[in-house]
């Protein structure tokens, strides 16, 4: 059924997915996902019209077991033209295991404070920022993108409020590393769309351009898409997102889904806004992912798309 298409002035007209599912999304289950079931994901999102896919981590699998097959599952991908497919470095030993595999992007993970860092780094913010220092300039001197996450922008579960400042520092620092792109972390999904504006003008008057900054919200108190519009009216044309809501973080307690691609893709369809994604073919990979996994799907859009 067409529901019809209506503008909003101020809106780009197309937006980049960065689909997360695979990543952020089978992180956090607590059964591991067969490899070969986890290939059969990355290539459904990719048919589906996903030109961004954030397919795993090079991180040690004593920290993120669920995904300690990266190499098996890079080495069962072909990279189509067109299409990027990034995965998450920590460090150096990260970036070798990458390049071995011809990965041509890669994202570095930093904490916007002290208590995300040392949980999910084993480092202080400095440090880490130190340890991303050398990955993301033999990554660049590789011709590789370098996405730059900054986590707990708008909370944190430890550390309540994030003041915007320190957020900005952060983005800056990740910024004169090198780094092409910066990804807004609501890790916890705590964020607002008052906030959200105020952090990207923070962001634009400290200098770093719109162009480079993406937007990765979570769910868990349902503003994802309220905070996604505002982005949009800012400027913002990346947005990440997870096939069917899935995702969360292993080191962040009370994170959540991330913002459902498929309730973001019928947002940005419905104010005529292309993504080059079939929805219909997107909703029926996560109702597969939900019957793989053995619940339903926390999308709405994949709820009412296809009664799972
Ligand atoms: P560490 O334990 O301090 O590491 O962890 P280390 O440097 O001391 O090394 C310990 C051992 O791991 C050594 O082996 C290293 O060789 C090995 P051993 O000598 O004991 O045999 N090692 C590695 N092995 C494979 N691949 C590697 C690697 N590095 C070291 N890359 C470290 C420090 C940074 C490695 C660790 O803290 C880490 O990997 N943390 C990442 C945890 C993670 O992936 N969290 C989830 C992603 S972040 C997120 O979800 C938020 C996001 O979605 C945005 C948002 O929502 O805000 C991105
Ligand atoms: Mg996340």
């Amino acid at each position: 059924m067409d529901y019809g298409v209506t503008a909003l002035p101020g809106l780009p007209s197309r937006v980049t997915i960065c689909e997360v599912g695979p990543r952020d999304g089978l992180q956090n289950e607590s059964a591991v996902v067969p490899v070969e079931i986890k290939a059969e994901f990355v290539e459904r999102l990719v048919a589906a019209g996903h030109t961004m896919v954030e397919v795993t981590s090079f991180v040690p699998a004593k920290w993120v077991p669920q995904l300690a097959d990266a190499e098996q599952l890079l080495e069962r991908l072909t990279f189509a033209d067109g299409v990027r497919y990034p995965v998450l470095v920590p460090n150096q030993r990260g970036l070798d295991r990458a390049l071995a595999l011809g990965v041509r992007d890669i994202a570095v993970f930093a904490s916007a404070t002290e208590t995300f860092a040392r949980r999910n780094l084993n480092r202080t913010v400095d440090e880490s920022l130190t340890m991303f220092a050398p990955v993301v300039e033999r990554a660049r001197a590789e011709g590789l993108g370098v996405r730059a996450y900054v986590s707990m922008c708008f909370g944190d579960p430890w550390e309540g409020e994030v003041p915007i400042a320190q957020v900005v520092a952060v983005a800056r620092r990740l910024m004169e590393l090198g780094c092409t792109q910066l990804s807004l972390g609501d890790t916890i999904g705590v964020g607002t769309p008052g906030r959200v504006a105020a952090l990207l003008d923070a962001l634009v008057a400290d200098g770093t351009p719109v162009e480079h900054v993406a937007v990765h919200f979570h769910d868990t108190y349902g503003q994802a898409l309220a905070n996604t519009l505002v982005a949009l009216q800012r400027g913002v044309t990346t947005v990440d997102a997870s096939a069917g809501g899935l995702g969360g973080c292993p080191y962040a307690k009370s994170a959540t889904g991330n913002l459902a691609t498929e309730d973001l893709v019928w947002q940005l369809h419905g104010l005529g806004i292309e993504t080059g994604i079939d929805l219909g073919k997107l909703a029926e990979t996560s109702r597969w992912m939900a019957g793989v996994l053995g619940r339903p799907s926390p999308s709405r859009a994949v709820t009412a798309l296809t009664g799972a």
